[in-house]
């Protein structure tokens, strides 16, 4: 498989270029023939919140996505809707239960607005549930084809970590908006004037919280499971200060598309962001999900306007002398940067921005990253240190640490 046959039709379909994907979400080249459970990419991340038809329309209206698909009562699924969104490359698919007995809703009871499902659309779902099931994974569908007017789908999914799943999904027979059962849907919402196109092109990583003992575990499954390999940035350090301690490890599929770090709390004076997590998600999901845009500084600006509220940046991490020298020089001049709380991490590829949201939902669970690529792989890691030890100069400095 050659890196321009895992273009996606979906992201054909947005114009997305082969050359702007390596840079936005680091694509490599790979060979497939020995890889046991070939992922070509993401299919989509599906959600269950308690009311889908607000959720969509906030990632309308906030987000900037467009709503391509439809499933609900008035299509004969009485059980729940079913919006399916897209920006770029990335499809959302935000579902909330219509029927009191709905599965959606005893979910969002437990957990929240979250992740069910990160789908990957594969080339051969049954080579890939034959692995999947000799190396012990739990297969939750097995593989079957699902038929209407615009072709064939075959799926299958696997169990991850909590309540999540993988569904695997071969789409290279159908031609529909989504899947059999889905009708087309234009979105209602006018953008404003001069509205940018969309405000991210990409999916880049989604991150996995699980729970203290665990992360290596799952490390194994995607590695045993899904032929996932350790990426780079894979550190079994301590990447934080005593005030969000946590340990992560990322593994990715064979050409770098699909991404995920999976985090586990570390003890420390304070409790772990991931403890809260998992107490607060009642187990492990996905934490948060990367979206990589090619201009994050139009992107925070319009996601602001937007009501879209962010992680603050002290001033000290920009004008920090030795955070100044690991930035080195970007793209823009870093007071763009400083006035937007955007965050600079370089390693020996080159640099990314990124900048977090506030968790979306009630719960201190799910949240997103923007991040813009420029030759760095990395996920950040060098910012959670720098940004907690700026805040700890920064209290020294007031004689308060
Ligand atoms: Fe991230």
């Amino acid at each position: 498989m050659t890196l321009a046959d895992t273009l996606t039709n979906q992201e054909k379909l947005a114009g997305l270029q082969l050359e702007e994907l390596e840079q936005l979400v680091g694509l490599v080249a790979y060979d497939d023939t020995s890889d046991p459970f070939p992922v070509t990419g993401w299919d989509a991340v599906v959600w269950a919140v308690g009311n889908a038809t607000q959720t969509a329309h906030f990632f309308q209206s906030a987000f900037g996505m467009e709503l391509v698909a439809y499933s609900g009562p008035e299509t004969g699924n009485r059980d729940h809707h079913a919006y399916v969104l897209r920006s770029g490359g990335v499809r959302f698919v935000i579902k909330g239960g219509v029927a009191p007995e709905s599965e959606i809703i005893a979910h969002h009871a437990r957990h929240g607005d979250g992740v069910i499902d990160i789908a990957l659309e594969v080339p051969d779902v049954d080579r890939c549930i034959d692995h999947a099931r000799a190396q012990g994974a739990t297969v939750l569908e097995e593989p079957h084809d699902v038929t209407d007017e615009h072709g064939t789908v075959r799926v299958a999914a696997i169990a991850t970590y909590g309540e999540t799943r993988h569904t695997l999904v071969d789409r290279k027979s159908y031609d529909g908006p989504y899947l059999p059962g889905y009708v087309a849907r234009t979105s209602t919402l006018k953008k404003r004037e001069g509205a940018p196109k969309r405000l991210f092109q990409a999916l880049d990583h989604v991150v996995g919280n699980v729970e203290l003992g665990n992360m290596d575990a799952w490390v194994d499954f995607y590695g045993r499971v899904m032929g996932f390999t350790n990426m780079a940035e894979f550190i079994g350090d301590d990447i934080a200060t005593d005030y969000s301690a946590l340990m992560s490890k990322v593994v990715a599929n064979g050409n770098h598309r699909v991404k995920f770090p999976l985090n586990e709390p570390a003890i420390a004076k304070k409790k772990s962001q991931i403890d809260e997590y998992l107490e607060f998600y009642q187990g492990p999901g996905a934490q948060h999900l990367a979206l990589a845009t090619n201009d994050i500084l139009a992107t925070v600006d319009a996601l602001r306007d937007n009501g879209i509220e962010f992680l603050d940046t002290p001033d000290s991490y920009y004008e920090d002398p030795e955070l100044r020298a690991r930035i080195g020089e970007v793209r823009v001049p870093i007071e763009e940067l400083q006035k937007r709380g955007i965050l600079v991490d370089r390693d020996e590829d080159g640099y990314l921005l990124q900048i977090f949201t506030k968790p979306i939902g009630d719960r201190p669970t799910v949240f997103f990253e923007l991040i813009e690529r420029h030759g760095s792989l990395g996920f950040g890691k060098g910012n959670f240190k720098a940004l907690f030890e700026a805040i700890e100069r920064e209290q020294e400095r007031r004689g308060n640490f």
